[in-house]
């Protein structure tokens, strides 16, 4: 082994430095910079990677062997991003003819957020270079789970989340969206369990373990997946299926039995499918995002089993990644928008033709709620730089970028625009989008100059994108939602806060005939939770009054069940709610509960962070979480570890 740790700093000029916008046409010639990776990409690059794995679930490591196939411009050194990665050796050559060559490890960066430079001796004419190595405990993509954690509470489970630049935790690579590759694999697993990836996947247990795996397309580092687990597949038609833990397999079929028809619905607005089989696997709870569309396999939150679809939108959106995303990948992570702002508009689109525009209406209410106050956060905090959709993230983790900016700002962006051009146009301009770009990547400037020569020079619009793209906060002309049915939400929640009860049954009269004889009855009338659909009830407590009365607030809880309710969407903003009163300790054990089985980010932060706004609800935040972060993905626990410890 020849490992040398620690060289001076010679190679870091490549990451520290501020990058400045390079004018549009200089950008189109060179590969623009990013800044979360040390790949020396102009120089050589991976166009293929093979894995050799083994999953051992006793020593909770991966074992492996990452053979690169590179595209060589006469480099003497290929650099690879890796962190929390062991390094055995480093062999150049085709298997079987390898020999061994030098390697040096370079410094983690200040803040531990890229990790470190892995730089290998190779020669101008080298184009396979091999790396054997180990995942360690610091390998934040992976999280394996203890039997106690799975469904079937019999089987371990393992499953790895590479985005936004985690993959380098678990595979030494050039981790930067902005190279693509295709990439095969063989994982050997135990014989009882499936192993399942972002590629060509089995249906059955293969008896000795052993799994081979191919993705023909280029893709991203960051979509690569692997998932070993006792998992079960069911097929839905239409080249869609599930996987799932065996006891989740048949609520899984129910709740996203509309999968085909997504699907026809996102190929008749923006293209055909590009990758095959699109299969959705549901993880423990413990998944860290609703979801994540690895290619072929979105990755699923298990909270979206309901049981009433009320959360398939969340699946709308993996498969709409499947284009923008996916074909058409940011360059890299200060341009996100581009990723997740054109998803979710294309989700609301998928919504609109699957449920009509008066709900998809209101679904795109509930998320422009939540970046306005998003923004009113940023305004309080002095962060609206961060309101812009491009941002500059040199020494920030890209982890920042994924807010409401990204997402809710994004889309809007995309409604305006179809606004002003009309939605004929604009779904033109998408699907011409995303051919053209198709398995390439995407950068602000490019996507402005495909605008302006694509969709507002042929149209003759006028459209303030550069204020969009580069200046904070919201833009005047921003679209507003009309969603008519959510004026009897807001006058529920008016009242309530008012002190009155909306939710009191009402008696109405009505006139019977009964034996030929008109009659007069009383009839009782009562608002029940499933007359309105959880997003409506979401704004509903999201208008309330925090300072409500804790026993106003026990007896709505009382009539809707709210703490209750298996909805985590609705549990996540009760809690929230009762955070900033007392009543969070009246309802504790249902907020335990919840907060030690699931792992999801986007619910379980704002609960501790609601929490830790008074000394007792810190206290109980604390306590809370010591039990549960063995429970929680490192993305989760990382996030919920400042919010406690690391307040100013
Ligand atoms: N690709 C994202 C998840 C992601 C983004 C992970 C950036 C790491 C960095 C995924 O598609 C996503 O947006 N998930 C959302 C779904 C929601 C917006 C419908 C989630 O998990 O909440
Ligand atoms: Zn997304």
């Amino acid at each position: 082994m020849r490992l040398l740790l620690f060289l001076p700093l010679f190679i870091w000029s490549c990451t520290g430095a501020p990058s400045k916008a390079p004018a549009a046409t200089e950008q189109l010639s060179q590969r623009p910079h990013d800044d979360h990776s040390y790949a020396n990409l102009e120089q050589i690059h991976t166009q293929h990677l093979h894995l050799d794995l083994e999953v051992d679930f006793a020593a909770q490591t991966i074992y492996g062997i990452a053979r690169h196939q590179m595209k060589n411009r006469g480099a003497d050194t290929a650099i690879f991003d890796v962190k929390g990665l062991l390094i055995q050796k480093v062999t150049l050559g085709k298997k079987g003819a390898e020999k061994e060559t030098d390697f040096t490890i370079g410094p983690m960066d200040k803040d531990s957020i890229i990790g470190q430079a892995l730089l290998v001796n190779v020669d101008a004419k080298t184009t396979d270079v091999n790396i054997y190595y180990q995942t360690t405990e610091g390998s934040a993509a992976l999280d394996w789970l203890d039997t106690n954690l799975t469904s079937s509470k019999t089987k371990p489970f393992l499953y790895t989340q590479g985005q936004a630049i985690l993959t380098r935790t678990w595979i030494p690579l050039q981790d930067s969206p902005s190279n693509r590759i295709t990439y095969s694999a063989d994982v050997q697993v135990p014989s009882d369990l499936l192993a399942l990836m972002s590629a060509e996947n089995p249906t059955s247990l293969a008896p000795d373990g052993k799994y081979h795996f191919e993705m023909r397309k280029a893709i991203p580092s960051y979509l690569i997946a692997l998932a070993v687990g006792d998992i079960g597949f069911k097929d839905l038609g239409q080249h869609c299926g599930v996987y799932a833990e065996k006891e989740l397999l048949d609520a899984c079929v129910e709740e996203f039995e509309d999968l085909p028809q997504m699907m026809k619905v996102a190929e008749n607005l923006y293209g055909n499918y590009q990758w095959g089989r699109y299969d959705v696997l549901v993880l423990p709870y413990s998944f860290p995002f609703g979801g994540m569309e690895n290619p072929m396999l979105t990755f699923a939150n298990p909270t979206l089993l309901t049981g009433d679809k009320s959360l398939v939108s969340v699946v709308a959106h993996e498969l709409a990644h499947s284009w923008s995303g996916n074909l058409v990948t940011n360059h890299s992570w200060s341009d996100l928008w581009l990723n997740e702002g054109t998803t979710v508009y294309f989700e609301q689109r998928i919504m609109e033709a699957l449920r009509g525009k008066e709900i998809a209406d209101i679904l795109a209410q509930v998320e422009f709620g939540e970046l306005q106050q998003t923004l009113a956060e940023m305004a309080a905090d002095s962060a609206l730089q961060d309101s812009k959709l491009h941002l500059d993230l040199v020494n920030r983790d890209p982890d920042i970028a994924m807010s409401d900016i990204a997402y809710v700002k994004g889309a809007f962006f995309f409604r305006t625009l179809e606004q002003t051009v009309g939605r004929k146009q604009l779904d033109l301009f998408l699907k011409r989008y995303f051919t053209h770009f198709a398995y390439q990547t995407i950068t602000a400037d490019r996507f402005i100059d495909f605008l302006e020569r694509q969709l507002l020079s042929k149209t003759g619009a006028d459209f303030n994108y550069r204020e969009w793209i580069y200046e904070p906060g919201l833009p005047p002309n921003c679209v507003a939602i009309a969603a008519p049915r959510l004026d009897k939400i807001k006058s529920f929640a008016n009242e309530f806060n008012a002190g009155k009860n909306p939710f009191k049954p009402k008696v109405k009269i009505k006139w019977v005939r009964k034996n030929g004889k008109r009659k007069k009855i009383k009839q009782q009338i009562n608002i029940r939770y499933s007359d309105y659909l959880i997003q409506e009830w979401q704004l509903f407590i999201r208008a309330l009054d925090p300072k409500t009365k804790i026993a106003r607030l026990t007896a709505l809880d009382h009539q809707f069940q709210f703490s209750q309710t298996q909805n985590s969407e609705i549990l996540c903003d009760w809690f929230v709610l009762a955070a900033q009163s007392d009543y969070i300790f009246k309802i504790q054990e249902p907020l335990e509960a919840f907060l030690l089985k699931v792992g999801r980010r986007k619910f379980v932060l704002p609960i501790y962070e609601a929490l830790s706004e008074s000394p007792d609800g810190l206290k109980l935040a604390k306590r809370i979480f010591f039990r549960a972060k063995s429970n929680y993905h490192s993305v989760t626990k990382n996030s919920v570890w400042k919010v406690l410890y690391k307040k100013a």
